[in-house]
């Protein structure tokens, strides 16, 4: 079974620095967490790069869709200065280049697999190629999780030692059936959703849990006390200096 870690940051440390940037992945390694999420979508060129959202704009500025833009011109975007001065200039960076930082700063990695529509198996493809080419098959393996089964599918079919995590904002009817089927670790579900029941079904299962977004301590604390292992938190400062 996977050991989670008790705090987990969110797309790096998405309160301390911009997000899904290396710059916020250093900035969690900082507050001394020993994991972090990010999310993983294709560039028009098929380029897996850290992002969340379908569209640029947000956190780069640019109209356009990421779909629809190549590596060349998206890594070239300034994705720092809308979170603060003292960042402009952090790019959109690639799988790779943030593998490569998780390692030196001797980190583990939630690899949130995170397609644009229709680019299911092509994204969790080229992120198992990554991982493949770029991970020391002796260090311990990234955690892949995703919102789509069919991400997962391809994880197991073509990389089935990489934990798999299902990702969920409340667990449909049939979560068990696809955990056994994805033969996954994990299960991310949204914190507002869980329950103590819904919590001590999860862990009579077998699953390791991992809750999201949870930013605020008391909130915290009462999920650990439910049997939840990881908070997955923009704050990880806060929360290992108030849980540890
Ligand atoms: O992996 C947990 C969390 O990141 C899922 O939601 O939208 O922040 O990627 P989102
Ligand atoms: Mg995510």
């Amino acid at each position: 079974m996977l050991a989670l870690p008790r705090v987990m940051g969110h797309r790096g440390a998405a309160a301390l620095a911009p997000e899904n940037t290396l710059a916020s992945i250093r900035r969690a390694a900082a507050t001394g967490v020993s994991w972090v999420e990010f999310d993983v979508m294709l560039t028009s060129d098929s380029v897996p790069i850290l992002f969340h959202d379908d569209k640029l704009e947000r956190t780069t500025g640019r109209k356009g869709l990421m779909a629809e833009t190549p590596c060349a011109v998206v890594c070239t975007l300034e994705a720092g200065a809308w979170f603060g001065a003292e960042f402009a200039g952090e790019p959109v960076p690639t799988l790779e280049a943030a593998l490569a930082l998780v390692r030196e700063l001797g980190l583990r990695a939630n690899v949130e697999i995170k397609p644009t529509p229709g680019r299911e198996r092509e994204t969790a493809a080229a992120v198992v190629e990554v991982v493949e080419r770029c991970w020391p098959a002796a260090a311990p393996p990234p955690l892949i999780s995703s919102f789509k089964r069919d991400c997962l599918a391809v994880v197991q079919d073509r990389a089935p030692a990489l934990p798999r995590g299902l990702l969920a904002l409340r667990l449909p009817r049939d979560w068990i059936s696809a955990a056994r089927a994805l033969e996954c670790s994990t299960l991310h579900v949204a914190g507002r959703w869980l329950t103590a029941k819904r919590v001590a079904r999860i862990k009579a299962a077998g699953y390791g849990l991992a809750t999201f977004t949870i930013n605020d301590v008391t909130q915290a604390r009462k999920l650990l006390d439910w049997g939840v292992e990881c908070i997955i938190t923009d704050s990880p400062d806060v929360m290992v200096s108030a849980l540890s």
